[in-house]
């Protein structure tokens, strides 16, 4: 009798330090998705959305929403990491915070986002118009990341429509640009295409013309004269525009102007859900993925001095399987591909244990490398591209702090399941066992508090 007495307090004092351990500890582990928004705030990269499932059912996304910290969470980018074991964190208070309700749903198309206001610490989330559950919402909803604080946006002039198979650009005036390649109707007029320009800062949309180039899953680049490239991409239908990445457009937005640009050099195949970043200098876009399974190569560089197209010299140990539908940011000196899938539907690299995030260090024009390894150091403002060995930082201070709290609540906890346990065995001659008093196995799952030990909960 006493000895069962003795292992299940034992046994209650041990699930309190699993427990404290497995709560310190705690790492989110995002489910895999695509279609979702990447956006950098700062030291933090927040994805938002996305999804996993071939059919993409209304239930589908109930269930998504009963995990908001699935939905809404960031990569800690202040830290050196190694992309098999991430840095994900969760938004502190998202569960009771995320608007998940007002923010369309994937079924219906999803959202796009992007960072803008007036300290360009904001992400704002432009809801798509055919969700019907989010049409008498403001469409657009913004988080502002240092406050933790997500808000409705009331914009002047046109309702702005997002969608996930939008790329959106933020221009260095905190503009963000649209392209639309569907069909929709804004204040009661149909149209076939249009660019959406909205000033974060000063809130208000208008919507240009955008004949050339209406598209979806198309590449969109902001270059240093604040002109953009759009590329490639796909119809209404998402089946890719023939030769889309030999004829191109440049977007002028100071004298709202199309500029067609034919290139040369390498030939690409046509693709959709490819991604686009600007490289480190400002004179060349890197191309990575897509959704043509039908090609081996994964990246592909234009030279913007004479738009050729060429086939980047890399090294390092690169992605098995190309990546649709993913999402590219650069931070630092790396392009950060995070997520994605394999073909239309498929998560092979999941399968094969390749990590969610792809690290490319573009810091080299001449060799591009994938790494395994981020480093945080800020890139060197002349030239030198930043060496990872001259500056590793120092072990973090929080990771101190952190380790000395989790020191401290474990020493108190075992103490106190010590002391407990030296009680109950003082008493354990007297006390009684009632059948009523007996712990069930599922009651072993919360931290007992000192009252319910002492008060009978977990009287035995
Ligand atoms: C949304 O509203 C439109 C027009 O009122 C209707 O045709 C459509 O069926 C609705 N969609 C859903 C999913 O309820
Ligand atoms: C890009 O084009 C310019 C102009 O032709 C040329 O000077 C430069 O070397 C090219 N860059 C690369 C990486 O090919
Ligand atoms: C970075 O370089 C630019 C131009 O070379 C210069 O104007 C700027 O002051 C530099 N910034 C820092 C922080 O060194």
């Amino acid at each position: 009798m006493k000895n069962l007495k003795n292992s299940k307090l034992f046994s209650i004092s041990i699930l309190c330090l699993l427990q404290i351990i497995i709560k310190a500890n705690a790492q989110l582990s995002p489910s895999y998705r695509k279609l979702h928004s990447a956006v950098l705030v700062e030291k933090k990269l927040y994805i938002f959305g996305g999804f996993n499932s071939p059919n993409l059912t209304p239930e589908n996304e109930v269930n998504y929403n009963k995990n908001p910290d699935d939905r809404f969470f960031y990569l800690d980018v202040s830290i050196s990491f190694d992309t098999s074991n991430l840095p994900w964190r969760s938004v502190s208070n998202n569960v009771d915070n995320l608007p998940l309700g007002s923010l369309s749903s994937v079924a219906t198309g999803g959202v796009a986002a992007s960072i803008g206001g007036v300290n360009n610490d904001m992400i704002f989330f432009f809801n798509n118009e055919r969700d019907n559950a989010t049409k008498s919402d403001p469409p657009v909803h913004s988080y502002n990341s240092p406050n933790n604080v997500w808000n409705t946006q009331i914009f002047s002039g046109n309702n702005p429509i997002g969608r996930n198979q939008m790329r959106i650009v933020t221009d260095y005036n905190g503009k963000v640009y649209l392209l639309t390649g569907f069909d929709f109707t804004i204040q009661g007029v149909t149209r076939s295409s249009g660019l959406f320009v909205c000033d974060t800062i000063n809130p208000d949309c208008v919507i240009k013309d955008a004949s050339p180039f209406s598209r979806l899953g198309y590449g969109a680049t902001l270059l240093p004269n604040g002109m953009i490239i759009y590329m490639g991409g796909g119809d209404r239908n998402y089946v890719p525009i023939r030769d889309g990445f030999r004829l191109i457009y440049l977007y002028d937005p100071a004298n709202v102007e199309w500029i067609p640009k034919v290139t040369t050099g390498k030939k690409l195949p046509d693709d959709v859900g490819f991604t686009t970043v600007l490289g480190l200098n400002g004179d060349r876009i890197i191309l990575y993925g897509g959704n043509n399974n039908n090609d081996d190569n994964n990246l592909y560089v234009l030279n913007i001095t004479n738009y050729e197209w060429f086939v980047p010299k890399v090294r390092g140990k690169g992605p098995q399987y190309k990546r649709g539908e993913h999402c590219a940011n650069v931070i630092g000196k790396y392009m950060v591909i995070t997520f994605g899938s394999n073909g239309v539907l498929d998560a092979k690299y999941k399968e094969d244990g390749e990590s969610d995030v792809l690290l490319l260090d573009i810091s080299d024009d001449s060799e591009y490398v994938w790494t395994t390894s981020f480093d945080p150091t800020p890139l060197k403002n002349n030239s030198t591209p930043s060496n990872s060995l001259s500056l590793k930082p120092a072990t973090n201070n929080i990771s101190i702090i952190v380790g000395l709290t989790i020191g401290l609540i474990l020493f108190i906890c075992i103490l106190s399941g010590i002391i407990i346990f030296y009680i109950r065995y003082k008493n354990s001659n007297k006390a009684i066992p009632t059948p009523g008093n007996v712990v069930k196995d599922g009651d072993i799952i919360t931290i007992p508090s000192d009252y319910e030990l002492s008060h009978g909960k977990y009287r035995i």
